[in-house]
């Protein structure tokens, strides 16, 4: 085991406090695809299991003991490779102590309380409210990313970066969302992905007001937006990055309502110090994106008062933003010991906590003309003096921009780990 994966692992034994208790963290298992077929989905041990292995491995189990010592305490069981992986898949034999022998180191420790994290073995007595508690914990000191991880997440964005070069110049009229999507992550693989770290999203047109729009078949007309969300992924770290375009020529309102959403991303990307929480940067950046609707005459009123009675959900429905490393969301969540708010504006807000150095978080403001929130008329009789409703009508179709890059808090400045990808035109 590498020296930095066993640090990591004396790190988080430490930040658990397990006292007496035992934790089990387990890897999953593939899971059948439903035609009876002999494949699976793809297989990928669960992030806690990766994150104190680093490796994929189908039913293996980490385990530890507080009693054994946060270094030594630490065993990693593995299924012993079968005849039929070997021939069917490659798959070679995993390092590790025998999958059959957790039955004898549970047996040398029965009765005390088990946390189990990841995809626990089944048969196992697990404490429910511990594994809670533990699981918090540890999603809390994962969040502080290490060099190795930090190294990954750049891997990732630079993989990203050379995709968003290969595409950004086919953007115009007469190309497929799905023409573009190929060759972006054609772009991701021949710089090093293992693979897109999530489903890419790109919406053209109306479609880019779609806020998770998988790419389809249309084409893309002259003066459209063009909304492109996607990051490669590397050794299980990846990047999201948000890019929106226009096809052709764009209006002068496409441009100005770019600029107000591209000036509250950098103001955001600013306020990414440690300390800051994440609850008020998104409020601000709500005030600076209402502010920019009511300067193009869009919204009325006084911003943080707009912001106050929830009216920036019409436009900007969605979070701020969100951690990322391993996993599209990683270690996102609540601190510690808080309750997720109940204000509805805050329902779709993936954090609430205080950043710190070391945290990768992506900064996401948007503004989109949706359909089905514009033209609710509860919504309309709500907020019926807050909007220019009759602009609104005549931009139903427009989409929407949004403009993602991720960040690493620092003890100094924030460091943008995707400012590689352009965003200026
Ligand atoms: N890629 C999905 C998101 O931005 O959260
Ligand atoms: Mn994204
Ligand atoms: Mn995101």
């Amino acid at each position: 085991m590498s020296s930095s994966l066993s640090a990591r692992r004396s790190r988080l034994a430490a930040a658990l406090a397990l006292d007496d208790a035992l934790l089990v963290v387990g890897a999953g298992h593939p899971v059948a695809l439903p035609e009876g077929s002999d494949q699976t989905y793809p297989f990928r041990s669960h992030a806690e299991y990766f994150h104190l292995t680093d490796r994929e491995c189908a039913g293996g189990v980490v385990v530890f003991d507080p009693r054994d010592g946060v270094e030594t305490g630490w065993v990693s069981f593995v299924p012993a490779v079968t005849e039929a992986e070997r021939v069917w898949e490659g798959r070679r034999q995993t390092e590790g102590t025998d999958l059959n022998a957790l039955a004898g180191w549970l047996e040398a420790r029965r009765g005390r309380p088990i946390a189990g994290l990841g995809a626990p073995p089944v048969d196992l007595a697990i404490d429910g409210a511990l594994s809670a508690r533990i699981r918090e914990a540890f999603s809390h000191a994962r969040r502080v990313k290490d060099e190795g991880e930090i190294a990954r997440i750049r891997a990732a964005a630079a993989a990203t970066a050379a995709g968003f070069a290969t595409l950004a110049p086919l953007i115009r009229p007469g190309q497929s969302e799905r023409a573009l999507q190929i060759e972006l992550e054609a772009g991701f693989f021949r710089a090093g992905a293992s693979r897109p770290g999530y489903g890419t999203i790109i919406g053209s047109g109306p479609n880019s007001a779609v806020l998770h729009f998988e790419p389809s078949e249309r084409r893309l007309r002259d003066g459209e937006f063009v909304l492109v969300d996607a990051g490669a992924e590397i050794d299980r770290y990846m990047a999201d990055v948000t890019r929106t375009y226009v096809a052709g020529t764009p209006s002068g309102f496409q441009r100005d309502l770019y600029d107000v959403v591209l000036g509250a991303e950098e103001r955001a990307i600013a306020r990414c110090v440690p300390g800051a929480e994440w609850k008020a940067l998104h409020l601000a950046t709500a005030v600076d994106l209402v502010s920019g609707l009511v300067s193009l005459g869009v919204m009325r009123g006084q911003p943080e008062s707009l912001v106050e009675q929830e009216a920036h959900t019409l436009f900007f429905p969605h979070g701020v933003g969100h951690m990322v490393g391993l996993g599209v969301r990683d270690g996102s969540g609540l601190q510690p010991g808080r309750l997720k708010d109940p204000r509805p504006s805050l329902r779709t807000l993936r954090m609430d906590l205080p950043l710190a150095a070391g945290y990768v978080v992506t900064i996401e403001p948007g503004l989109y003309f949706i359909p089905p929130l514009l033209t609710d008329p509860a919504r309309r009789e709500r907020f019926q003096a807050c909007v220019n409703w009759p602009l609104v009508d005549q931009h139903l179709a427009t989409g929407g921009v949004r403009i993602e890059d991720n960040i690493l808090v620092t003890s100094g400045s924030p460091e943008n780990l995707t400012r590689a990808i352009p965003k200026r035109w």
